[in-house]
């Protein structure tokens, strides 16, 4: 089978290597990948979300299977084009529908969802620019801290949570009213907090069936201790040492369940990974969010952890078995940690020169944020690698991975030290 990968970044990477682990596997491409996918497959020079462009490439390089990776192209409709289109129709798409990935592109669908399949998330209510009054009233009859969404995608920064109450309802007047997440922030959801211990699980399912991969904990801010600006994730552990088998079933019964349910009830074409964002309170698992793609680098320690053929999995989703196919998980645990340009989330510079990648012994170095020059790999994002290693537990995984990240450097190379700390 020839597959082309979209996508750019460590999940991509960590996707690819999982991918050619399989004999069905006959030609790998990636677009536009980076200099680590380009070491394992062919990098294809094209923006995913150029869609007549992703419908050439997988036409002149006879591609069998499209696998997506980030969100926009499922949310701007990239396997409803493929669809809708008799050259290319037959050509199975991992992943969800445009009316499927709203559970990723709108909070207030993906809310909406949550509360008409019955399943445990915080209460909550949307407003609009014409109904502001009326969210600074519900403000009003909350408990701090204020949970304020922006509805649609913001990269990562949609979501502000704050103390106090006037500065909640200014934040709501900035979000509607002067649309400080533009198109996004054109609704707004207010949520009940909820206080516990996060976790992410990831579902495959065809529609109608699924297969619960391997938990993964995230670590998403830029300072040691869970401290300072979000991020798109600093590193990963899995499995979550918390997430017990009874935590699990709780987990299968009360969210993965209702929720496959639900997408074949509503019709929401979800064929794909559901990636469920959980928090755990008390002994009780609630929603955080749902995102309609794998995370990263939630997949550098999820993918290292699968032994069964992802291909065989994900012709299970084409083809509506999944229910047919065996998913075996390794008993090992993985971690992963992110080597950053110093600066990031905020400004950074890029395409410093990365040294050392050759020394790496017994730790697997997927590429995030790299490029290709005159024959050196150098920075090209703020996310930059994720270092994986297995141990028997996730000490001796973050032990090795820090070992081997001694032996890498680039020009303002930061990462959390502490990765793991709160297990
Ligand atoms: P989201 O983009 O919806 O996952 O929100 C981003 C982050 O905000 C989550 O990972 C949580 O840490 C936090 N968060 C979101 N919703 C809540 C909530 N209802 N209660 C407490 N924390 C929340
Ligand atoms: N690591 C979180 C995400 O991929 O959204």
């Amino acid at each position: 089978m020839r597959i082309l990968l979209l996508g750019s970044g460590g999940r991509e990477h960590a996707l690819a290597w999982k991918m050619l682990q399989s004999d069905k596997c006959t030609a790998l491409f990636v677009a536009p990948g980076n200099a680590g996918t380009a070491s394992i497959a062919i990098n294809l020079s094209l923006d995913p979300n150029d869609f007549p462009a992703v419908k050439k490439a997988v036409i002149d390089n006879q591609i069998n299977m499209v696998v997506v990776g980030p969100e926009d192209p499922l949310v701007k409709g990239i396997v409803d084009f493929f669809l809708e289109d008799d050259d290319i129709k037959h050509i199975p798409v991992i992943g969800p529908s445009k009316l499927g990935a709203q559970l990723e592109g709108s909070k207030d669908f993906a809310k909406e969802f949550l509360f008409k399949h019955n399943i445990p998330t915080a209460a909550y209510a949307t407003f609009i620019k014409e109904t502001v009054d009326e969210g600074k009233a519900f403000l009003e009859s909350l408990t701090p801290p204020y949970v304020l969404k922006a509805d649609g995608l913001a990269a990562g920064k949609g979501v502000v949570i704050l103390n106090d109450l006037e500065e909640a309802k200014d934040e709501l007047e900035n979000m509607l009213v002067d649309a400080k997440f533009g198109d996004a922030s054109s609704k707004v959801v207010i949520e009940e907090f909820l206080s516990g211990i996060e976790l992410s699980c990831f579902v495959l399912t065809d529609g109608k069936n699924y297969k619960i991969l391997p938990t993964a904990k995230d670590y998403k801010r830029i300072g040691e201790g869970d401290t300072g600006l979000n991020t798109g994730g600093m590193g990963a552990v899995s499995p979550v040492p918390f997430a017990s088998d009874e935590f699990m079933k709780k987990v299968e019964e009360r969210v993965v369940i209702p929720t496959i349910k639900g997408l074949q009830e509503d019709k929401l074409g979800f064929k794909g990974f559901v990636f469920i964002g959980l928090i755990k309170v008390g002994e009780d698992p609630f929603v955080i969010e749902y995102n309609a793609r794998m995370g990263d680098p939630e997949t550098e320690v999820v993918m290292p952890r699968i032994k069964s053929d992802i291909i065989d999995l994900f012709e299970g989703i084409a083809n509506e078995n999944l229910d047919t196919k065996d998913l075996v998980i390794d008993d090992r645990a993985a971690t992963t940690i992110m080597l950053v340009s110093g600066g990031y989330p905020e400004a950074y510079e890029k395409g410093k020169v990365i040294r050392g990648l050759e020394n790496v012994e017994d730790s697997i170095v997927f590429h995030a944020g790299t490029s290709l020059k005159d024959g050196e790999v150098i920075t090209n994002g703020g996310r930059v690698l994720a270092v994986t290693s297995y141990g028997k537990n996730f000490e001796e995984g973050i032990k090795k991975s820090y070992q081997n990240i001694d032996k890498l450097d680039f020009d303002k190379i930061y990462y959390r030290k502490d990765i793991g700390f709160d297990l």
